[in-house]
């Protein structure tokens, strides 16, 4: 769709044929006039293929913010609504956001250039191999999932995102301290969630009584909570914190 880059790549890692299991489901979909002028113009500066190849420089990826500026990794921004505003509401930290969605990335970054937003990175492909192949160690001071895909039917539970060997993986990147907050409407899932995250040895709940988190101020609404609050769905919130080794 991009010629070599100058756009998201279709499968940037080369592993579409894989028979890997994932949380997403590869999708065709249109890309509006905006979001692709936004992507033709920004993604030279401010898009990144998640290839597999290379481990990336956090401080220069993120040159305009200090060297030791907080960066969070936000994995499925969707249409990147609430990452923009929540970039704009903390201007100090790098927010790598991560999606596998064209329309997506450009709708991003156009957001994100329309409100003078530099503290946005948006890295195209899967976060699984974000996590496993091109992050350092401790390099991380958040993780943010925010209503991942629920894949309520029993036999597709095993695509969900937060499980296991994801919590495993995500241990490598994030820092001592750092906090994973994770947001969900379907219920049977955020039981799952809580259960994972306070089974993993790598991270503790930072609510005293070991349940849901209050949800915190700072995240503001997103596009499938809304659906989700309209199908009168309960919203959970859950603040975990990676604990040291
Ligand atoms: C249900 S949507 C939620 C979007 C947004 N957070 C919201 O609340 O409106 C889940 C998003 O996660 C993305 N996603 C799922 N698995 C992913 C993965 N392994 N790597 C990157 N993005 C993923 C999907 O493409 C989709 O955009």
């Amino acid at each position: 769709m991009f010629p070599p880059g100058t756009g998201p790549a279709a499968d940037p890692a080369g592993s579409h044929h894989d028979r890997r299991i994932r949380s997403f489901q590869p999708r065709r979909s249109r890309v509006t006039h905006g979001q692709r002028t936004a992507l033709n113009r920004l993604w030279p500066r401010w898009g990144l293929d998640i290839d597999g190849q290379r481990v990336l420089d956090l401080p220069a990826l993120f040159g305009t913010l200090p060297a030791d500026a907080p960066i969070v990794l936000e994995i499925g921004f969707g249409m990147g609504e609430a990452t923009a505003r929540m970039a704009a509401a903390d201007p100090g930290t790098g927010i790598l956001a991560c999606d596998v969605h064209t329309p997506g990335q450009g709708n991003l970054l156009k957001l994100a250039d329309e409100q003078g937003l530099t503290n946005v990175r948006v890295a195209n492909g899967d976060a699984v191999i974000l996590l496993q192949k091109m992050l350092p160690p401790a390099s991380l001071a958040g993780l943010r999932v925010y209503f991942p895909d629920p894949w309520p039917k029993k036999r597709h539970h095993k695509r969900r995102i937060i499980q296991p060997a994801f919590l495993d993986l995500a241990a490598g990147p994030l820092a001592p301290g750092a906090l994973v907050h994770c947001a969900t409407d379907w219920e049977p899932y955020a039981e799952q969630m809580l259960d994972v995250l306070t089974a993993h040895p790598a991270y503790e709940n930072t609510q005293p009584d070991g349940g849901f988190a209050p949800r915190p101020a700072e995240r503001p609404l997103t596009k499938f909570e809304e659906q989700g609050l309209g199908k009168g769905h309960t919203v959970r919130d859950l603040l975990f914190r990676r604990v040291a080794d």
